[in-house]
């Protein structure tokens, strides 16, 4: 019988990963994340993490400290750029490198970034030189329906693309868009981004080594050193390809919801939700370890 030390003020539970697809996503069951974690442990899930590029840890109950060091597990912070939010109630302060995602108004201004609606697949920060390897969500209102997110496996989408495919997009790079306030691709043909860079088609991972397609519906505007037609017509069988039910998990939120995803191998997506009920999340993000190749 294995002894534990009273006074070792880690947990010593053993977690119990269970997937939630074919491709991607695990729960992490039997973890309390308001404790601190023994380092075997913590061990044990950044490999469920990059073994399956989303974990979810349901029923949590995190104070922002919680979240900011279950963070550091996965990484270095990443800078936020967030906007100066309004606290809702029951909010006395927001840490620094926490970002709220809400649909709440107060004094008719939303509070929170991204409030409303669907967006398309997308990896964040993918228009930046240096995209965030992480990002986490923690759940604090959910409305009562719809607002799930869909996280699509690029290393699944990858894996089943055939030779033909996979010749055509062998060392091309594409471009990615950012532009303030705009989620339709359509709207940025001819329109300036407020920032944008160009990655790899095909991004390997820099600690799995495995393939991953890294363009999206969102962002991705143009695959450079082809025509405009060929780009529009490889860039559209990609996202309907990374799409495909087969490749997605689909998270339905409930409050307590810890989820933690991989940016460097797989996309999200958001459906739409009633504006008129509340949406509340928070959110850190984690430095890339290398610039995508
Ligand atoms: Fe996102």
């Amino acid at each position: 019988m294995t002894m534990v030390s009273t006074s070792d003020a880690a947990t010593a539970a053993t977690p119990e990963f269970v997937p939630l697809s074919k491709h991607i996503g695990c729960e992490v069951k039997g973890i309390d994340l308001r404790k601190p974690l023994r380092p075997d442990t913590i061990s044990a899930i950044y490999r469920a993490w990059l073994d399956h590029a989303v974990l979810l840890f349901r029923d949590q109950d995190l104070s922002q400290e919680d979240l900011i060091r279950v963070t550091g597990h996965f990484g270095e912070f990443a800078p936020l750029g967030r906007p100066a939010h309004t606290l809702p109630k029951g909010f006395s302060r927001l840490l620094p490198n926490i970002m709220m995602i809400s649909n709440i108004r107060e004094n008719g201004e939303t509070i929170g970034a991204l409030p409303d609606g669907e967006m398309m697949f997308h990896h964040d920060t993918i228009h930046r030189e240096d995209p965030h390897k992480a990002t986490l969500l923690y759940s604090v209102e959910i409305p009562t329906y719809g607002g799930d997110t869909l996280f699509a496996s690029g290393t699944a989408a990858y894996d089943a693309l055939d030779a033909e495919v996979k010749a055509k997009v062998e060392g091309r790079r594409a471009v990615n868009y950012y532009v303030y306030n705009s989620v339709v691709r359509g709207d940025k043909q001819g329109v300036d981004a407020t920032s944008q860079a160009a990655h790899p088609v095909i991004r390997t991972h820099d600690e799995t080594n495995r393939k991953a397609i890294y363009v999206n519906r969102l962002m991705t505007v143009k695959i450079e050193g082809m025509s405009e037609q060929e780009s529009d017509t490889l860039l559209n069988f990609l996202f309907d390809h990374c799409e495909k039910p087969e490749f997605v998990y689909t998270h339905v939120w409930r409050k307590g919801d810890l989820v933690v995803w991989d940016n460097r191998c797989s996309s999200h997506a958001r459906t739409d939700f009633p504006s008129d009920q509340r949406r509340l999340l928070l959110r850190t993000t984690v430095k890339g370890t290398s610039r995508p190749y």
